[in-house]
């Protein structure tokens, strides 16, 4: 570990706390009960399983038997044709996971069109709020997730973080196209291939040493209870952050933006029975399933500064803005969440933001004129722009892909 490396890793430890020292296999947090109800649900009804043992049976097993039959390379190569929402699967898949896919990348019946063309307009009208958030933010609130930040370092993409998030920005740049579900759109696509990259990651985890002695027992990475946790980092979070900067969201906006992440969920294999059917239902479960379980993890530090030097280093050749990277990253998730992920305190800039950013998104909705905007706003603000940039366009070229083996030891 680098010197660096080690004073992020004793501004973790620092902010551990009650938690007792930060260790090789810190245990995750411990999880809440589940009593969330399926009433809440948008099924309504359902047998309110506790999702911690629920996964993803059916792609689950086709997708071992791909990898156990030596096929990845082939049917990626497949995969990689299919790149619509309107377009037919490509003939040489597998039947059985063709018949799979046929299936998984249908609408649910509860989809609402209209709700759905509400959500994309106002992913364009909100759009630098909602990258940031879901881009930069939810990335840092992921890597203070335990078990999301194991699953990913010791998973093939650990090894390289660029390509990582460049796949994932895959999902989160057709989750906000204003073409998301229309036919030329391309959201059911990435989804429906996570959620074979997911299945992959169940199979293959399980073999590496180094999940399986920091994964606390869970013996399947990637639950429906896990899928939630990263949900709630996303849209619940994302809502959350809206109304505390008193962004203005009409009614009818916050029901579409709730919307698209639940057909999103259904796509990626949630559960109807899981995916709150209000705000009010998904504040609830994530307060159940991901406040208590957020924490510092020595993978979690490492990842969260590897993403921010890529942020640093891409926006701004050189890297001399990092302080600025890291005071964003800090504002957006907060004191105690950055603590957690080692990102270093920066005075002078966090001090700026926390200024200058309620005057530009008060200037941004009109509620304010631009002389009341401090100049040093327009610094954070194209910085803020640069950052989304990056991770919109870094996917270009790029394609999700079914792993075929974990991170090498
Ligand atoms: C892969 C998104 C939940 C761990 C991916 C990819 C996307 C994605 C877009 C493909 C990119 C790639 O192949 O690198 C999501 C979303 C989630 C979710 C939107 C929930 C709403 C989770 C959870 C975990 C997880 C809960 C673990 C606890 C992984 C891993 C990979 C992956 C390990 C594969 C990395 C590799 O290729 O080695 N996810 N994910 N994801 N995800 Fe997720």
């Amino acid at each position: 570990m680098d010197g660096l490396s080690r004073r992020r890793m004793l501004i973790a430890s620092g902010a551990l706390g009650a938690f007792g020292t930060l260790s090789l296999a810190s245990p995750a947090r411990a999880r809440s009960l589940w009593t969330w109800s399926p009433s809440g649900s948008v099924a309504g009804e359902g047998a309110g399983l506790d999702p911690e043992w629920v996964w993803d049976e059916e792609v689950d097993r086709l997708v071992a038997a791909v990898i156990g039959r030596g096929d990845v390379s082939r049917v990626n190569e497949q995969l990689r044709q299919w790149t619509r929402n309107d377009q037919p699967l490509p003939s040489g898949l597998p039947g059985d996971l063709r018949d799979f896919m046929e299936k998984a990348r249908q609408l649910p019946s509860w989809a609402d069109r209209v709700k759905l063309e509400a959500a994309a307009e106002f992913n364009k009208s909100r759009g630098i709020y909602l990258n940031l958030l879901n881009g930069v933010g939810g990335g840092m609130l992921s890597t203070a997730i335990p078990r999301e930040a194991r699953s990913v370092y010791y998973s093939k993409g650990g090894a390289d973080m660029e390509d990582r998030v460049a796949k994932t920005s895959l999902l989160g740049f057709a989750v906000g196209d204003l073409n998301a579900f229309r036919p030329d759109g391309d959201v059911i696509v990435q989804a429906v291939k996570t959620r074979l990259v997911h299945a992959a990651v169940r199979h293959l985890l399980p073999q590496s040493p180094g999940w399986s002695k920091t994964s606390g027992g869970q013996t399947i990475p990637i639950s429906q209870q896990d899928m939630l946790v990263t949900w709630h980092s996303l849209p619940t979070y994302t809502m959350r952050k809206l109304l505390e900067w008193k962004v203005p969201v009409p009614p009818a906006d916050s029901a579409a933006y709730l919307h698209l992440w639940q057909v999103t969920a259904h796509l990626l294999g949630i559960r109807d029975e899981y995916i709150p059917n209000s705000w009010d239902a998904a504040e609830d479960q994530s307060r159940q399933v991901l406040d208590p379980i957020l924490g510092p993890t020595r993978e979690g530090v490492e990842l969260t500064d590897i993403l921010l030097r890529q942020l640093a280093e891409q926006t701004s050749p050189g890297g001399i803005d990092r302080p600025l990277v890291n005071a964003l990253a800090r504002y957006l998730v907060g004191d105690q969440v950055a603590d957690w992920d080692g990102i270093p305190h920066e005075p002078f800039w966090e001090k700026a933001i926390a200024t200058a950013w309620p005057k530009l998104v008060a200037f941004r909705e009109k509620l304010i004129p631009l002389p009341l905007v401090p100049p040093l706003a327009w610094t954070i603000d194209e910085a803020a722009r640069q950052y989304i940039l990056f991770y919109l366009t870094k996917g270009r070229g790029t394609h999700i892909e079914i792993p075929d083996t974990n991170r090498p030891a």
